[in-house]
Order: structure tokens, then sequence, then C-alpha cells
């Protein structure tokens, strides 16, 4: 049986990612320090997958993990992040998000053990519609925390490609476990819990449009990138879906009516319209594609159950 560290695994994808680990037999070390994810998070993601929770979790700020703990697994995922793209906190975002991973990293690359860390979609910034975004292009992010993840690849390019670490830029992930998210979640469940009371509110035109990922889909992507050539890939479906059109698929026929907003000025020049996630992906993991509207239509679905 092997051991896994997960940063963040009390999260909206860590704690989805933990409980993969455990249905596959391997033990899982959580740290979270719980600012934002919850022990229910753990507990309804080992439900769904029909597991019990095996291993530790320890309720700590991941800088303070000590080096020794890190040595000991056999592999680490670190998701630990402040995901709320509206925390203006400079020195807080870049130390928790960026800066102080370098230690981790630095351990992993110093005792062999192989990484996995989460960056995203954010860090490419704005593109005309229908264009990829695909690894290798030049970034501009729109705000802090896409610059964070920036500079936390940056501490990944200076210790060099040969080490066995993985970036994975993660697109608009959907699922389980986000509702405590609030704000952040993603518009599919945004939209999937309007419909379900009749309304929502679009920014109008409603065609912008995302590369939605389901969390299944991307925790098979992440588990795959442990063992894969070191480097950064993109984590997304390869399929862009208009905001227009998740209203759609989580209405499933019934009436749902559209309030239009205009964009307000104050976000305009920092709003991402289109996103859509080209190569490379991780290798031998394959991206969705159109079965992401599936996807979104059963995850809706589970919702009116809930
Ligand atoms: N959800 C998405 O659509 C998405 C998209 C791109 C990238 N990502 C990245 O994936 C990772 C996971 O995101 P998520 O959606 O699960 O967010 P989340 O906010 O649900 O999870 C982040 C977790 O990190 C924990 N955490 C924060 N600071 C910590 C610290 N100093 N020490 C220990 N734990 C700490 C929080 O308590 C929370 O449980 C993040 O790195 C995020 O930036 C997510």
């Amino acid at each position: 049986m092997k051991r896994y560290l997960v940063t963040g695994g009390a999260g909206f994808i860590g704690s989805n990612l933990a409980a993969e680990i455990i249905r596959r037999g391997d033990g899982v070390v959580i740290v979270d320090d719980f600012r934002t994810g919850s022990w229910e998070n753990i507990v309804e993601a080992c439900h769904r997958r029909g597991v019990e929770l095996r291993g530790r979790v320890l309720p700590l700020d991941y800088r303070r993990v000590d080096p020794d703990a890190v040595a000991s697994v056999d592999g680490v995922f670190h998701l630990a992040a402040i995901t709320d793209t509206l925390v203006n906190d400079d020195q807080l975002v870049l130390d928790l998000n960026a800066h102080s991973a370098a230690a981790l990293m630095a351990e992993c690359a110093r005792s062999g053990i192989p990484m996995v860390y989460a960056s995203s979609a954010a860090v490419y910034g704005l593109r005309e519609r229908g264009e990829k975004l695909c690894v290798g292009d030049s970034l501009r992010p729109l705000n802090l925390y896409g610059f964070s993840k920036i500079a936390l690849e940056a501490l990944h390019a200076e210790l060099g490609s040969e080490k066995q670490i993985v970036g994975l830029r993660y697109f608009n992930v959907f699922g389980h476990g986000e509702a405590h998210k609030g704000r952040m979640a993603s518009m599919v469940r945004q939209l999937a819990t309007g419909a379900r009371s009749g309304t929502v509110e679009l920014f109008s035109p409603g065609d912008q449009a995302r590369d939605w990922i389901a969390v299944d889909a991307v925790v098979s992507a992440t588990l795959m990138a442990l063992e894969t050539e070191p480097g950064t890939y993109n984590v997304g479906s390869g399929h862009a879906v208009s905001f227009r059109d998740v209203v759609d698929l989580v209405s499933e026929g019934r009436a749902t009516k559209i309030v239009w907003k205009p964009i307000p000025d104050e976000i305009i020049r920092r709003y991402q319209a289109f996103t859509l996630a080209g190569p490379p992906f991780v290798p031998g993991w394959t991206a969705p594609g159109k079965a992401t509207e599936q996807a979104i239509r059963e995850y809706a679905r589970e919702l009116m159950r809930i």
C-alpha cells in the first residue's frame, strides 16, 4: 500500500482526490488548515465512493509540515491555496499560493518524492473566442490569484525540468464538494441551483463560454500526473460551453427564466469571457470533450435530488 500527502485535502478537489486514493486501496495524509475546507467534504467524498476514511488528517497550515513527514510518503499532491479570486491581499496570497510552496517542492525534489501541484487556467488571461489555451502560450493573468499561480510555476521552473514535479493548469472544475465555496463555486452549480428555483441571472449576452471539467475527471488526471513525464499540463475538457447552454443543460426541458444583467464596468476589463483547453494534456489521460455536457446534466440532476 502506498501513502500520499494531499494538501488542501478538505477542499473541493482535494477531498475528492483523497477519497479516490483511499478507494484505490492506498493511504492518505490530509493536510488542511480548514480555513475554507471542511470535514464534511471529506465525509461526503468518502461516502460517494463507498469508503471509510483511512489515514491521517493533520489540521495544519501546509507551511508548517515537517519535512520528515514529506519524506515518508510516496507522493505529494499540493492543492492548498487561497482560491477566492477576489482576495486582494498581495502578501498573503503570494506567500500562501506560491512562495511558501518552495520548501515543499524543494523537499520533494531533494528526497525524490514525486509531486503534483495545482496551477490554474487563470494564468492565461484574456483570449479571443475560439482560441485554445495551450501550455507554452504567453501568460497575462487578470488577477492576483492568476499571478500567484504563475509565481508557483516559476518556482517549479527554478528547480529544473528533470525533477519529478508536475504542474496542472485546472480549468473550470465543477462537481460534488464545492458547496462551501459559495460565490466561488462553479457557475455550473450556481446556474443549476438557480434553475431549480426557476430563475437565473446571467451577464448578457450569455455567449461567454468556459471549458468546464467534472471533478472526477480532474481527480483521474491528477492521479495519472504523479507518474507521468515532469512538466506542465492543461486539465480541461477541450470543449467550451456557453453560460446560456449551461442553463439549457441544467434545466433539462423545464422553463428557466433568465434575468439579463450587463457586465459591471469594474470587472469587464478583467472578465475571462472564453476559455478552452488545448494541449498538452496529461499523457494517457483522455480529455472528455463534448462528454462534459453529459456530466453537467448529471451533476444538475443529482443536485436536484439533494
Ligand atoms: N476549482 C477550480 O475550478 C480550480 C480551477 C483552477 C485551479 N484550482 C486549484 O485547485 C486547488 C484546489 O482548489 P479547490 O477548488 O478544491 O479549492 P478549495 O478552496 O475548496 O480548496 C483549497 C483548500 O486549501 C485549504 N488551505 C488553504 N490554505 C491552506 C494552508 N495554508 N494550509 C493548509 N490548507 C490550506 C483550504 O482550507 C481548502 O480546504 C487550488 O490550488 C486551486 O487554486 C481549482
